[in-house]
């Protein structure tokens, strides 16, 4: 697996809280996107290890094509047929 999985073509909305630590999935694997679950093991992928800086509702990328991970950047509305996922 070299490239992530397209979880979903769309962002999700999260809510962090201050001082609290994330796992952002980056193989798009997770079940329980956009964060983390374990199913990158087989795989040469890392989840992506944060503490949020302050309480705030973010939106998180699930087609793990954004330049700015966790956070999504519009990558999705450019992804081609075959790779758009629901
Ligand atoms: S399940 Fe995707 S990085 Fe852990």
């Amino acid at each position: 697996m070299d490239k992530p999985k397209v979880a979903a073509d769309s962002p999700a909305q999260v809510e962090l809280e201050e001082g609290k630590k994330y796992a952002y999935c980056t193989c798009g694997l997770s079940e329980t996107q956009p964060f983390c679950d374990g199913k990158h093991m087989s795989t040469d992928f890392r989840p992506h290890v944060f503490t949020a800086e302050k309480t705030e509702t973010c939106y998180f990328c699930r087609c793990k094509q954004t330049g700015d991970a966790p956070r999504c950047d519009g990558s999705h509305k450019k992804l081609q047929e075959p790779e758009r996922k629901g």
